[in-house]
């Protein structure tokens, strides 16, 4: 996510975090700036108004909630010409940066890696993210025995390096430069760059550390048999933990039925409750993913309409962290918002989705790490849906105490309500919108992608009524709801499993 456009590395991340309480501190102590910040609660409040009160027809709402119908693909990831080399030429260890799904994606190749090297793979090293300062490792995320039993006919894994090589430490790699360090992959590089470089430092030495290795492995001109052993690896290879899954399912049980259930469901023919065993009947949910926090809203050097204060913020945020030099700043907001380079807002979401039909009843889960504005945005889309909910108002402080303040975990259940929902809407572009629109694709469930140069320039309109602006979403959304996009070439197949990971049917 956020790593992709940084540079400065740790120190950088010191710089947003030191930041960041920095400007908490102020607006708290500074009444002026307070005020400054606090922007009216609707920016585009005509249309906001008419959404408010926006009446939605059945057929309407049955059509939106319909799953996706069947598209002639279905998933396809069994690894054919399985089978372990009999003898290992040694062992791959990798060290990945990045979030939680930066890291998926570096598993997955990881695990290709070693397989064209005939190596043994070591569980991958999670390293600490500087923004988001989360020390879990692979096994606090991921059902490691699950991982290693799932791949056993395609490649060996241990959990950790025998005492032999136990000297290669990420503090070994850290204070000098060393043979075993493999440094310089390049991006995409292929798989006969791994042989020809990675191979003779195996073979030597027993052993070979590659770091930095993420988006090091191509996407192209990849035996299929690898393709398929990287799907396998992302859609079946790895689960998470079982506190993971059982706080996401229980997250699910109370979406699909909520306390007052009773009441509600003679009225709501979207109910259909036969059986109270969780993910089965029940009312339908949808997961809105939302990223829209500070660093995201400088680096698209955007205006929020949060007044003087905000852009100022913003444009010394821009400073510290990239020194100013953001290729968005170039350009006015509306040269931005009509070229769709511009974050949606929460209010902005919110109205996207009270056009395409979803009511003030939908069952809304907000998957989001943290609004930069905070309540004062989040209340514009709550007004639009009153009963969005999220992992702070569905579950108890003891029910959420093994995720408290990591953002990994926290990320992790976000990712299993969403690969569970009936709708899920991604409105921010990054790592997490990649993996599961990639995920969901390949199980077939309704995904909808914002259109965001189209929503720029309906946003820019200050003439629009509320049944034009629906008019256009709708119709601007009507090939962005999760039908297959088979991958072009260069593109990743976690994000466009089709047709790697997918057969006709
Ligand atoms: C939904 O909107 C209708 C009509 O505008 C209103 O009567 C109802 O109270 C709203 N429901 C909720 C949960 O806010
Ligand atoms: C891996 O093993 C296969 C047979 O199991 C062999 O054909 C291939 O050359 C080996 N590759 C390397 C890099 O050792
Ligand atoms: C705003 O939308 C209306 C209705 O579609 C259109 O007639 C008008 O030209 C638009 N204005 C701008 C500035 O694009």
């Amino acid at each position: 996510m956020s790593g992709n456009h940084r540079g400065g590395g740790a120190m950088a991340g010191l710089f947003v975090v030191l930041l960041t309480v920095y400007f908490t501190t102020l607006s708290h102590a500074s009444p002026t700036i307070l005020s400054d910040l606090n922007a009216p609660k609707f920016r585009h409040s005509r249309l906001a108004k008419s959404a408010i009160q926006r009446q939605t027809s059945n057929e309407e709402q049955s059509q939106l909630w319909t799953p996706l119908e069947h598209q002639g693909w279905k998933p396809c990831s069994e690894s054919d010409a399985a089978s372990i080399p009999e003898k290992s030429e040694g062992y791959v260890q990798v060290f990945l940066d990045g979030g939680l799904n930066q890291q998926r994606m570096g598993i997955c190749d990881a695990v290709v890696v070693a397989k064209i090297l005939n190596a043994t793979l070591v569980i991958p090293q999670l390293e600490v993210n500087p923004v988001w300062q989360d020390s879990s490792s692979f096994e606090d995320i991921f059902d490691v025995d699950h991982f290693i039993n799932a791949l056993k006919d395609d490649i060996a894994i241990v959990k950790e390096l025998p005492d032999e090589f136990s000297w290669s430490t990420r503090e070994y790699y850290g204070v000098a430069i060393r043979p075993t360090r493999i440094k310089t992959a390049p991006v995409h590089a292929s798989a006969n760059w791994y042989l020809e470089n990675v191979s003779p430092v195996l073979q030597s030495y027993g052993i070979a550390a590659i770091a930095p290795f993420s988006h090091r492995l191509t996407f192209d001109n990849m035996p299929k048999y690898l393709q398929h052993l990287r799907c396998k690896v992302n859609f079946q290879a790895l689960a998470f933990v079982p506190h993971i899954r059982q706080l996401g399912d229980a997250l699910i049980t109370r979406l699909r039925f909520p306390p007052s259930e009773d009441n509600m469901v003679s009225n709501n023919y979207l109910r259909e409750v036969t059986d109270l065993k969780p993910k089965q009947g029940g009312g339908k949910f949808a997961v809105l993913h939302l990223r829209f926090d500070k660093d995201m809203a400088a680096h698209s050097a955007c205006d929020f309409g949060g007044g003087k204060a905000e852009n100022l913020a913003l444009a010394k945020y821009r400073q510290v962290i990239w020194g100013g030099r953001v290729i968005n700043s170039q350009f006015t907001d509306e040269e931005l918002r009509s070229q769709g380079r511009c974050p949606l807002t929460p209010e902005e979401v919110g109205l996207l989705l009270a056009a395409l039909g979803f009511d003030n009843n939908t069952r809304l889960y907000l998957a989001s790490h943290k609004v930069y504005g905070g309540e004062r945005r989040v209340s514009a889309l709550r007004s639009l849906f009153p009963l969005m909910e999220d992992k702070k108002s569905l579950a108890s402080s003891e029910e959420r105490a093994l995720i408290k303040g990591k953002a990994s975990l926290l990320a992790a259940v976000d990712y299993y309500v969403g690969m569970h929902s009936d709708i899920f809407i991604s409105a921010s572009p990054g790592n997490m919108h990649n993996a599961m629109v990639g995920h969901r694709t390949y199980n077939n469930m309704k995904t909808i992608r914002p259109n965001m140069a189209l929503l720029g320039q309906l946003f820019l309109n200050k003439t629009l009524t509320w049944p034009e602006f629906q008019e256009s979403v709708i119709e601007g959304h009507e090939n962005r709801q999760g039908q297959i996009r088979l991958r072009k070439p260069k593109q990743s197949l976690y994000t466009y499993p089709a047709p790697d990971c997918m057969c006709r049917a």
